[in-house]
């Protein structure tokens, strides 16, 4: 099998890289520099030069505050560009994986969300991602969309690395704690993709539609500050004192939605993929980042 992978450097990207690929499945990567997905035309230029046997989407824009002032700019990532990348898919029989966001839902809900649920965007960022989810519905019947949330990794922005950056220097932290969702290790997400492209593979077709993959369990951004510290308690000999507020007293330029935890049932019932509790991966990030502290001391 021959994947075309869109994304090289971001968190999923280089945790698909990393992935112990079968003999059998060759992959072509490519970055921005090969496929700038603002240009009309690039997405569909690297899938017909790639003819692949599945393409996998793991770009964005992703600076869910800067797209408030660059919604343009996200939308030809996030929508035009994989509504292109599924045309060209169409064109060639091939299916699409493409990688969404929680952040298409409001928050008001007070349980998890399904993937029936209605989605009603709050800002920029989850507006023009679920233009991208339509879109690539509208034109490719063989794709599977995969909604995730909270994503981090030991590399790239993330939530974990600017708590062990902030948290090492201060004593005193404010994390919000009215916000509800699911921390998501990149790499459970590239597991994920792995496993749906080699049952592709192996059988030809797939249950197509769209699916809620996230870590198990849910905690809001206070809880997932507090499980990084206590980790990092043994290796730090302190633990930074968190504070929990509400959303009102952090003000950002876009709304978050204040409850996005995922409802799975339907990937679990479908895949039998593996999908471990949050707390599971967390443990093995911050203790490779903790490592790599020490290291470098
Ligand atoms: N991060 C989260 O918390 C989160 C939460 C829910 C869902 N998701 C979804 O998960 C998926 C993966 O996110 P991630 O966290 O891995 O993202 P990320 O780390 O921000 O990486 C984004 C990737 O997109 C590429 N990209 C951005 N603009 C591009 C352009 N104009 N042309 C080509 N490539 C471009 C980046 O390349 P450069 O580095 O060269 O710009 C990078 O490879 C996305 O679909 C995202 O919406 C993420």
């Amino acid at each position: 099998m021959h994947a075309l992978i869109f994304g090289r450097v971001g968190q999923v990207g280089r945790e698909l890289r990393r992935r112990p690929w079968s003999a059998e499945t060759r992959l072509t990567v490519v970055d921005r520099e090969e496929a700038d997905l603002s240009r009309a035309g690039a997405a569909d230029r690297a899938v017909r030069d790639a003819a692949p046997d599945l393409v996998i989407n793991a770009t964005a824009y992703t600076a869910v505050d800067k797209a408030e002032e660059e919604e343009d700019l996200a939308r030809a990532v996030n929508a035009d560009g994989p509504a292109e990348m599924a045309r060209a898919c169409a064109g060639l029989g091939i299916p699409l994986f493409h990688v969404s966001t929680d952040y298409v839902f409001d928050g008001s809900r007070s349980g998890a969300y399904a993937e029936t649920d209605p989605v009603a965007p709050l800002g920029a960022y989850g507006r023009t991602k679920e233009d991208g989810e339509r879109r690539v519905r509208a034109v490719l019947a063989h794709h599977v969309i995969l909604r995730t949330a909270w994503v981090y990794a030991a590399h790239g922005h993330n939530f974990v690395r600017t708590m062990l950056r902030v948290g090492a220097g201060r004593d005193h932290l404010r994390v919000v704690d009215d916000q509800h969702g699911c921390p998501t290790w990149a790499g459970a997400i590239a597991e994920a993709l792995q496993g749906l492209a080699e049952r592709y593979a192996e059988t030809g077709a797939l249950p197509w539609g769209t699916y809620h993959f996230a870590g198990r369990g849910r905690t809001t951004w206070h809880g997932f500050a507090c499980a990084i510290f206590d980790q990092a308690a043994a290796t730090w000999g302190r633990t930074p004192e968190v504070a929990a507020i509400p959303s009102s007293e952090y003000p950002l330029p876009a709304a978050r939605p204040a409850n996005s935890v995922l409802d799975c049932a339907l990937f679990d019932r479908t895949f039998g993929l593996p999908r471990r509790d949050w707390r599971d991966d967390l443990r093995g990030v911050v203790g490779a980042l903790l490592e790599q502290e020490e290291t470098a001391r």
